[in-house]
């Protein structure tokens, strides 16, 4: 343990020196966690790493006069373009931590604006927020020693950093609302709104988004478990989302309906790129029989026709389901007994006609990904 401990300061003193990245030094303590991190959407927000980004960039009005606006939520620790010093280019923080561990740890509070949020971060250096019900509202601070067998006498808190567990933004999911909130254009029209409502739910963010994995989330302790820190929806639907989507189906006299219950606390596909489609097929005396599937979407555009988001003023069409909404879809097709009737609802990344116009080739973007599916049998 204490060789253990001596190891990783040195692999930080030397991480320090030769590596700027802030991550680089939180690997050597919570390597688990950082490997998770590697493959979340907050490692590859970034130009460079997402395409889609990059192809609604490169058409961005903003882009000739090369001012990276979105950069405030996409690469915020980009410190040197966020202050201005320099332009967006290639450089290993776009390429590995837009979004760092920092960049949400130190989210002390949330400016509430109509235009976006603004995350304001605490001014003090190696000191972070989490959360830990039962160390709730606990300062631990972490003083310097001067060697480090001073360091190797202490037995709570980190060998490196304060954490703070008394901001109730890392218990409520409000530390997540500074990026995800809304979003509007230069003409006051939103682009882009999660449309929140916690309503009765004892889920958040956090409990549905990074819920507990097994394995420590430190090498110098076993906790046994810790927060997953590798959200994505592209890599595949989470399991562990699909649990927050009830699928059901009624017989009639004449077809059936389907129904969707949303248990999450925000709309579903709320990003006018996406499509979410509901596919219901009918297994019969062998044979499947595929209907046609109903989508759900946001279009945002101008007199009538769907643009780009900077040009758009109205919303076309929203089929978006809405948080804790059931919507009950009514189809004409007869059932007959015996008949498997299998539903599935699930996303397109990249709405395929979008797509298309946008030149996207990447699958993960464009084929449709399962986040719930039900088989049924009608007796
Ligand atoms: C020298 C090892 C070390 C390094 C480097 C380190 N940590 Fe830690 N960290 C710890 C230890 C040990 C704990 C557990 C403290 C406890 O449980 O009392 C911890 C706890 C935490 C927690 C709170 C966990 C909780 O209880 O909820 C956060 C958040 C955190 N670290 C973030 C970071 C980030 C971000 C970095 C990189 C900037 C980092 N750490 C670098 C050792 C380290
Ligand atoms: C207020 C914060 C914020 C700003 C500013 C912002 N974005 Fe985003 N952006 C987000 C969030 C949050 C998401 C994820 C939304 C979701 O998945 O529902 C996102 C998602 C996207 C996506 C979808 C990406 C994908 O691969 O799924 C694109 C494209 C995008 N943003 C483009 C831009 C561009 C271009 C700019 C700058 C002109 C910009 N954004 C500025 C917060 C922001
Ligand atoms: C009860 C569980 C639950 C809670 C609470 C929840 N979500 Fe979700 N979230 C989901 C599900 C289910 C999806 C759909 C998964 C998918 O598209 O793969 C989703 C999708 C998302 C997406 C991607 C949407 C898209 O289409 O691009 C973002 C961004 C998101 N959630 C952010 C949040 C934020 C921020 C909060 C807190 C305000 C939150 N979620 C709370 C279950 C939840
Ligand atoms: C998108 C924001 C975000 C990013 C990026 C992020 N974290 Fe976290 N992290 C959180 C939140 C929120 C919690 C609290 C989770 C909870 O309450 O279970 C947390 C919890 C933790 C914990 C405590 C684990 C536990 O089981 O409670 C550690 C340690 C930690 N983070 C380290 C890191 C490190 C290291 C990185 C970078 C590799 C990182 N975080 C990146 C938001 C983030
Ligand atoms: C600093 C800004 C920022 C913070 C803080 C932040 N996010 Fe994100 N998040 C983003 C951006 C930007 C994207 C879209 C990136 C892209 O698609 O290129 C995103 C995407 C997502 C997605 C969609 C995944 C996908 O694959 O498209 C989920 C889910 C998500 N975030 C959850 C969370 C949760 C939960 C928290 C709080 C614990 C959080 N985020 C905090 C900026 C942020």
């Amino acid at each position: 343990m204490k060789k253990i401990l001596l190891l990783s300061l040195l692999l930080i003193l030397s991480a320090q020196t030769i590596n700027a990245l802030e991550n680089t030094t939180c690997k050597t303590c919570h390597p688990k966690i950082y490997r998770e991190y590697q493959h979340s959407i907050h490692a590859n927000s970034s130009i460079y790493k997402d395409s889609l980004h990059k192809a609604i960039w490169d058409r961005h009005p903003d882009k000739k006069k090369n001012n990276y606006k979105c950069a405030k939520c996409h690469t915020p620790s980009d410190h040197d373009l966020i202050s201005g010093k320099s332009k967006l280019t290639d450089n290993p923080i776009q390429q590995t931590e837009p979004i760092s561990c920092q960049a949400c740890h130190q989210i002390e509070s949330i400016e509430k604006h109509a235009k976006a949020n603004k995350n304001i971060f605490t001014h003090k250096k190696k000191y972070f927020f989490s959360a830990d019900t039962k160390k709730k509202g606990q300062k631990v601070l972490f003083k310097e020693e001067k060697s480090f067998f001073g360091l190797l006498t202490k037995t709570s808190g980190s060998p490196y950093h304060d954490i703070d567990y008394s901001n109730e933004n890392y218990y409520n999911g409000e530390s997540c609302m500074g990026c995800h909130a809304h979003k509007q254009g230069g003409n006051g029209f939103t682009i882009c709104n999660l449309e929140v409502k916690q309503g009765n739910s004892k889920e958040t963010c956090i409990s549905c988004h990074m819920p507990k994995q097994p394995g420590t989330f430190v090498n110098l302790k076993n906790t046994q478990t810790h927060a997953f820190h590798g959200t994505s929806i592209r890599n595949g639907a989470p399991m562990h989302l699909s649990r927050s989507i009830e699928l059901n189906l009624k017989t009639l006299d004449k077809g059936f309906t389907v129904s969707i219950h949303n248990k999450a606390t925000h709309a579903l596909f709320v990003h006018p790129l996406r499509l979410g489609q509901l596919r219901v097929s009918i297994e019969r005396d062998g044979k499947r029989i595929a209907l046609k599937p109903i989508s759900f979407h946001r279009v945002i555009g101008k007199a009538g026709k769907p643009t780009m988001p900077w040009l758009a003023d109205t919303v076309l069409r929203d089929t978006t389901i809405k948080a804790d909404e059931k919507r009950t879809l009514q189809l004409d097709t007869p059932l007959h007994k015996g008949d498997t009737v299998v539903i599935e609802l699930g996303y397109y990344i990249a709405n395929p006609k979008i797509a298309a116009k946008l030149g996207i080739k990447d699958t993960r973007l464009t084929e449709f990904t399962r986040l719930a599916k039900k088989r049924i049998v009608i007796e």
